[in-house]
């Protein structure tokens, strides 16, 4: 995304009247660190936002780690033991992506963990645990996977990841992890309260849902399910990315 295009959209998205203390605008992708400019791209959304959020799948952190300040929010993905993650994401990245947190970690930079449950990787939620804790990362995003052309994963049932869920969340507690509640168990935000948009400026009503919605240099007002905002009515998440999942 040209660098013009996204201080663009991001004065447009932190402009519309959401309902809302707050917004965030996170960086992802695709891996935010393959931008040519990322520096300068991470520049203009600190600059507009406080600080800078981003999602990655840690390899390219090394390089980077030195432009990031501590109060910026760097998710790695870590999909399993090394065993998995590999399966995954391709042999070696594993080792990287432990580094990345481990990296992070020593330049005190605010870090997570985000953790996709597939049905290979669902044996791994402790080993993920035990990782939280060796690299100091306090928060875990424990997602379910969706399932999406091209890919061979198999998902895992909604209910299994609940008491997936449930499970990782007692041992959360006990060792001061905090696992935040996403939009899926407390309502679909798609299209409501954000949107994603990919590097050629189309709107999507999520990233997980992948409905397109709009074409920059359209306003964002003009996409948005205003109707849900004033009734404050989520969508029903079996509607938009769950739709394909089992019970
Ligand atoms: C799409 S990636 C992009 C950022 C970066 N390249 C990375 O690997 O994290 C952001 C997050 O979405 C998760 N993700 C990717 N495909 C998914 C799917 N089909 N269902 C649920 N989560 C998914 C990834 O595991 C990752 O944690
Ligand atoms: S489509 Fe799914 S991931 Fe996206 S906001 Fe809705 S519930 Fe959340």
């Amino acid at each position: 995304m040209p660098l013009d295009m996204l201080r663009a959209i991001c004065e447009d998205f932190l402009n519309t009247e959401f309902p809302l203390p707050r917004s965030a605008i996170i960086l992802s992708g695709g891996e935010p660190l393959l931008h040519p400019d990322f520096v300068e791209a991470g520049d203009i959304v600190r600059k507009l936002n406080g600080h800078l959020t981003m999602s990655t799948n840690g390899i390219l952190i090394p390089q980077y780690v030195h432009t990031f300040q501590k109060n910026d929010g760097i998710q790695v993905s870590v999909d399993g033991d090394e065993g998995a993650h590999d399966f995954i994401r391709g042999k070696g990245t594993y080792a990287k992506a432990v580094k990345a947190l481990q990296l992070l970690d020593e330049h005190g930079i605010r870090h997570s963990l985000s953790f996709t449950i597939s049905q290979a990787n669902k044996h791994c939620v402790d080993h993920i645990m035990d990782l939280c804790i060796e690299t100091g990362t306090s928060t875990l995003n424990f997602n379910i996977y969706q399932p999406v052309r091209d890919s061979d994963l198999k998902h895992i049932g909604y209910m299994e990841w609940i008491e997936l869920r449930k499970y990782a969340s007692k041992r959360a507690e006990k060792e001061g992890i905090s696992i935040p509640e996403g939009c899926i168990e407390g309502g679909c935000i798609a299209r409501i309260l954000g949107l994603s948009v990919l590097p050629n400026g189309t709107y999507w009503d999520c990233s997980r849902n992948q409905k397109v919605i709009g074409q920059y240099p359209q306003p964002i007002k003009e996409v948005l399910l205003w109707d849900n905002i004033w009734k404050q009515k989520p969508v029903n998440p079996f509607e938009t990315c769950c739709r394909n999942l089992t019970w």
